[in-house]
């Protein structure tokens, strides 16, 4: 059986990170979104709760898709499943420099755990999780950005932190 784990910090998940995941579910028979901690992102929006509750509604109609959260290094994670693959959506060359390096050092932490790379649709190149934070600050409509069924939480989130 062969699982992809998708890591993120997903502070929100967005449809861009959606699309990613649908992918890898269409490719892998088990896909992992897994909601971890970025030391470089000190203060995120959302608390862990509220990105697994977020990201569970946004996975429920893909079967082999489940979310979970782990707060140490993902190739600990990783050492849960059989020969697991990591996959992250590439939205531009940037993306490819951090993406890259951080599966240099994954690989030196566990060889035997690859990163795939699936580049991410056009129309998502733009959209980013702190483009949604962005956006929600502002009052702006974030219809298109993050699923439907998301969006009133992440407007009323948004007034707590104006
Ligand atoms: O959505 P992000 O913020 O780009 O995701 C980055 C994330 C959370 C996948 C990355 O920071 C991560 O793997 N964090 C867990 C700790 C870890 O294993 N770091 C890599 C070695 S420095």
């Amino acid at each position: 059986m062969s699982t992809a784990i998708c890591p993120g910090s997903f502070d929100p998940i967005t449809v861009g990170h959606l699309s990613i995941i649908r992918r890898a579910a269409s490719i892998f028979d088990n896909v992992v979104v897994c909601i971890m901690f970025n030391s470089t992102k000190i203060s995120p929006m959302f608390t862990i709760e509220e990105k697994l509750d977020m990201a569970c509604k946004a996975v429920a109609d893909i079967p082999n898709v489940t979310v979970d959260t782990f707060s140490g290094l993902l190739v600990e994670y990783a050492k849960r499943y059989d020969k697991p693959v990591i996959v992250k959506g590439l939205r531009a060359a940037s993306d490819f420099e951090y993406e890259f390096q951080m599966n240099l050092i994954n690989k030196r932490l566990n060889p035997d755990i690859d990163t795939m790379f699936l580049p991410a649709s056009e129309k998502y190149t733009f959209l980013s999780s702190s483009v949604v934070r962005e956006l929600a600050h502002y009052g702006a409509n974030l219809k298109g950005l993050v699923p439907d069924e998301l969006i009133p939480f992440i407007e009323e989130k948004a007034k707590q932190w104006r």
